[in-house]
């Protein structure tokens, strides 16, 4: 997604025009379970959860910010995600499920100095009776800030944690989500 459309989708964050944001700031962004396909190889450092262009499934463009309680970009924050792919399979031992090979289903990166960062993945699926969701969590050095999931909206899952992707012109899904640390 484009800077600019990122921060329109940024609009419904209760900031100020100055930046700074109401008393009581922002509300944090509350974790949830890592659950048990938490990557044990080594997550490469790059947008793109693919490992070939014919994998399975919808493309999502997942993209959003990390921000301190007071409106200020978090700094110095690594995110990483994971899911599983269009077959409902996470890339770990313990699934035995048979897996999209072009889909790694995982990634991370360093938040840039606004705290923002874009994913290229899918869209998230169901599997094992639970809601679509894709796995983060948040990284300060070697200090977990934050693990938690986000779900899509109109489906199950935590509420305050729903992205909604909706298809930009060239026919790919886009999703934003702003974690508060
Ligand atoms: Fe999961």
């Amino acid at each position: 997604m484009k800077r600019r459309k990122v921060l329109q989708a940024f609009l419904a964050v209760p900031v100020l025009h100055s930046g700074v944001v109401a008393a009581g700031g922002l509300a944090k962004s509350t974790a949830d379970v890592e659950g048990p396909f938490y990557p044990v190889l080594p997550i490469p450092d790059t947008p793109s959860l693919f490992d070939a262009e014919d994998y399975a499934g919808d493309a999502l463009e997942f993209s959003g910010q990390v921000l301190l309680e007071d409106g200020t970009p978090a700094t110095g924050v690594t995110i990483e995600i994971w899911q599983c792919d269009a077959n409902q399979t996470y890339n770990h031992p313990a699934d035995n499920g048979e897996r999209d090979t072009s889909f790694r289903g995982f990634a991370g990166q360093r938040c840039d100095s606004d705290g923002a960062f874009t994913f290229n993945t899918i869209v998230p699926v169901a599997y094992a009776g639970r809601p679509p969701h894709i796995h983060v969590k948040l990284w300060r050095g070697q200090t977990e800030i934050l693990t938690t999931q986000v779900y899509l909206r109109g489906d199950r899952g935590d509420d305050s944690r729903k992205i909604n992707p909706l298809k930009n012109d060239d026919e790919i899904y886009e999703a934003t989500f702003v974690f508060v640390v």
